[in-house]
């Protein structure tokens, strides 16, 4: 991408839209256009090709999803895969027709079989049974990967795929109904410091492993792929990850030190503990040379500084 080309970030108010503009903001892109569903709604054909017409962007971060934690997929399965084949559909077909020059699809660490090997290698795609709390969302990701394949072989384009691990930072859902981990221990944490709490309870045995990676050096290496990895039908995405996990418990007690929280954490060993490990294997990212800046101490530093300023009270849902 040239500092001056026409660039296109869907997914403007999202935790990895809002990154990938960060970004670019930083790298001295001056021909950015976004949006967020506030402008127009992406599952509508008709609008997404007009905002084609009028913007003619030569690159484009599809960014907009509709992205939910455990419960929402498992409640929701019709909106997650209806929505997503839609905004991908509509955003992917409309790249090709308008000669878009370079794509990147955001898919997830969900479009991997439920059972296979960890660290989850690229080649592991399709080949065994889904998690079936989310078998939707993660069959509309699948799509997106094959579709942009897909267009790949028969037109010609350069779309290209990113797998990102479990993400966290600035912008991240707070609300404990809906959030994933890493926020949600975050808020408990920092709340139980203020009101004096003397124990914080987590959920499961915090035996789990997983990998984090921080929003910002996401839409670094989404920058990186669509200048350096050359989609082909054999590999047509690539993991974006650490390389690196721990567990639930060491996170509990990394965030704990952070935030200043002296009392007990407890585990409602009751509740689910979900997959025992989810790792990627970033073998091909790291070889084409792109490695993650922040370390996670670094990283939750800045996202608890982030909610703090945002949310300095108790029950604050961390969105400004
Ligand atoms: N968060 C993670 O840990 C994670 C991990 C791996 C992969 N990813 C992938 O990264 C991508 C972005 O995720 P995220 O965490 O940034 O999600 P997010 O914070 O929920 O952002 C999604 C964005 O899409 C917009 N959007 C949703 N439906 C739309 C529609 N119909 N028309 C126009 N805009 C619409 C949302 O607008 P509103 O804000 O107005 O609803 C929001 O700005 C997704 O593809 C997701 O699968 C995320």
């Amino acid at each position: 991408m040239k500092q001056n080309s026409k660039i296109y970030v869907a997914g403007r108010n999202g935790l990895v839209g809002s990154a990938i503009l960060r970004r670019l903001e930083k790298g001295g892109f001056t021909n950015v256009v976004s949006s967020d569903i506030d402008d127009f709604d992406l599952t509508d054909p008709r609008a997404t090709d007009e905002f084609f017409s009028a913007e003619k962007p030569e690159h484009v971060f599809l960014a907009a999803a509709r992205v939910g934690g455990i419960v929402d997929n498992d409640t929701f399965p019709a909106d997650f895969i209806r929505i997503n084949l839609q905004i991908q559909t509509n955003i992917i077909d409309a790249s090709h027709r308008h000669q878009v020059d370079r794509l990147l699809f955001l898919g997830s660490s969900c479009i991997y079989p439920r059972l296979a090997p960890q660290p989850l290698r690229e080649e592991y795609l399709l080949t065994g049974p889904l998690e079936q709390t989310n078998d939707a969302y993660s069959i509309a990701k699948i799509a997106g990967i094959i579709m942009c394949q897909s267009y790949n072989r028969q037109h010609g384009t350069r779309f290209t795929s990113a797998m990102p691990t479990n993400l966290y930072g600035p912008g991240d859902n707070f609300d404990l109904a809906t959030s994933h981990v890493m926020p949600a221990m975050i808020r408990r944490l920092h709340e139980a410091k203020l009101a004096g709490a003397p124990v914080v309870t987590m959920w499961g045995t915090g035996e789990p492993k997983r990998e984090f990676l921080y929003v910002d050096d996401l839409a670094d290496a989404l920058i990186f792929l669509i200048d350096n990895f050359k989609p082909t039908r054999e590999l047509s995405f690539l993991n974006v990850g650490t390389g690196s996990d721990l567990t639930v418990r060491e996170l509990a007690e990394k965030i704990r030190s952070i935030v200043g929280y002296t009392g007990k954490i407890e585990w409602d060993t009751s509740k689910p503990d979900g997959t025992p490990q989810k790792l990627l294997d970033v073998t091909r990212l790291s070889a084409l040379g792109w490695k993650a800046e922040h370390s996670l101490t670094a990283g939750i530093e800045k996202t608890y500084n982030w909610y703090r300023d945002q949310s300095p009270g108790i029950g604050g849902q961390g969105r400004p």
